[in-house]
């Protein structure tokens, strides 16, 4: 069987191509050994959300008093919670398969290993059949790592992944999380919601690395204040049986023991068994890929977490669309300036673009305007108590935006107008002379860009 396009795995990075390649008249195969949609809708994106959510509604439920509603005997029934996640991703992955039927891309359920070829002639197996191609897209995302720390080798029964935590039959009393990372964190947002006491231990100083320093104290200070506990700049040791060893950072032996421990310390690109080295693909901390998503072979490009630049799913589909532009010949090329992060905890945290210390490392001449949320009426309406900032990170001449980083719900969605804004070049002044609905929490953007003015 001959196609102009293999793509390898059906993730957002893989799926999305598909879609993009088969419409635009690219006769296409996709490759998946499991279920279509990847680890994003099976067990990561959307799963997670989907709980959250629950935890979210039963959170609200259970302190609506401050807000003048009482709610009698709130409760949350933990296998529907789970029965209903299972029911989102089921009815999610449906769509994707009808949309691949809708748009003629064949798809293969079975495990693809490039044979060998070139550009416009490869060799694929997948399930004892042989299959060419033109190109080749491998979209075949990430695994998580599990660090070489003794006692952490059993994983599924005291010790999971985020893989795990998803279809327990029941919350635990108690959960560690080692590592406070965004998988981290959304699962202690859950379990911590539902009634868990959870233990965070992070490596760093502080959780959340990749975020803006002042916004991580602060969604930690609110952690902190719902119960969870904190072991900052603390190395983890050994796992035995339910309880954790780690040293403080004064280097003080610690243990702590609860029913379940995850690990949820980073994740690592899939790229063993794909037939690579047989036609010489580079790799190192993931595939390697140029602008238009090429590797170092003609022909072949590669695409989402496999290439190990962002691993985020939004940042997975368009690095699929651009792969898809380049081999039908349409300019276009892969940006990572607004790629926008978000942790769907309770407040939710987004940022988008450089923060302060990163445009500080780069030597970048910046000024920075920030406002709490409580500047925004309609958050005020709406929060009862909490906290939350928006920050937008500004090059000091030019007062254009590059970076914004906030703190509060719903900054899930508002942060969709700051990628815009750091996409296109905006100036806090094209904030400032920009219309934002009233009220509305996303207002706070435009005010925030007014304070430098007064
Ligand atoms: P991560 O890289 O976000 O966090 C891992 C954390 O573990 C870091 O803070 C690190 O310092 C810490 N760590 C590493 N080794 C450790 C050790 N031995 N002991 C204690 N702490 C240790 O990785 P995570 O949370 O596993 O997520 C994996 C990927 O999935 C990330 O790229 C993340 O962006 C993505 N993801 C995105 C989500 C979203 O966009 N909402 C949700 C979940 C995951």
């Amino acid at each position: 069987m001959s196609f102009d396009l293999a793509i390898i795995g059906a993730g957002p990075g893989g799926y999305v191509a598909a879609q993009r390649a088969a419409a635009q008249g690219l006769k296409t195969v996709l490759f998946e050994e499991r279920e279509l949609g990847g680890v994003c809708l099976n067990e990561g994106c959307i799963p997670t959300k989907t709980l959250l959510y629950s935890a979210k509604l039963y959170e609200h439920a259970s302190g609506s008093e401050k807000y003048g509603v009482s709610v009698e005997g709130a409760s949350l029934d933990f296998s529907k919670v789970i029965a209903r996640k299972d029911k989102v991703t089921k009815k999610l992955t449906g769509a994707i398969r009808v949309s691949m039927r809708n748009l003629g891309v064949e798809v293969v359920k079975a495990r693809a290993r490039i044979l060998g070829g070139s550009d416009g002639d490869f060799r694929i197996e997948a399930a004892g059949q042989e299959y060419n191609a033109g190109k080749i897209l491998l979209c075949t995302g990430s695994s998580t790592f599990i660090p070489p720390i003794p006692g952490l080798e059993a994983i599924g029964d005291t010790v999971i992944t985020s893989r795990e935590a998803l279809s327990l039959d029941k919350a635990p009393q108690d959960l560690v999380i080692i590592g406070g990372g965004v998988i981290g964190m959304e699962f202690a947002s859950f379990f911590n919601s539902i009634g868990t006491r959870v233990t965070v231990i992070e490596m760093l100083p502080e959780i959340l690395g990749v975020l803006d320093e002042e916004i991580s104290a602060m969604l930690r200070a609110a952690y902190t204040a719902k119960g969870i506990t904190f072991n900052l700049g603390c190395k983890v040791t050994a796992v035995e049986g339910n309880t954790v060893m780690f040293l403080s950072p004064e280097g003080e032996e610690k243990r702590v023991s609860a029913e379940k421990i995850l690990v949820s310390v980073g994740r690592r690109a899939n790229t063993e068994g794909l037939g690579l080295e047989t036609v010489g693909v580079e790799v190192s901390r993931g595939v390697k890929t140029d602008a238009h998503m090429r590797t170092n072979v003609p022909g072949i490009y590669a695409a989402g977490d496999v290439n190990g630049v962002s691993m985020l799913a939004h940042t997975a589909s368009r690095e699929g669309e651009v792969a898809v532009n380049h081999i039908l010949g349409i300019p276009d090329e892969m940006s990572y300036k607004a790629v926008p992060g978000v942790v769907y905890t309770n407040p939710e945290v987004a940022g988008v673009g450089l923060t302060e210390s990163a445009a500080l490392k780069e030597g970048l001449d910046i000024k920075v305007l920030k406002l709490p949320m409580a500047y925004s009426g309609r958050w005020v309406a709406e929060n009862e108590r909490g906290s939350g900032l928006c920050k937008l990170v500004c090059d000091k001449t030019s007062g254009k935006v590059l970076g914004v980083h906030m703190m509060g719900n719903p900054v899930s969605e508002i942060i969709s107008a700051a990628c815009l804004a750091v996409e296109r070049g905006m100036s806090a002044e094209d904030l400032r002379r920009t219309i934002f609905p009233h009220p509305s929490v996303s207002e706070i953007l435009k005010e925030t860009a007014w304070s430098e003015i007064g």
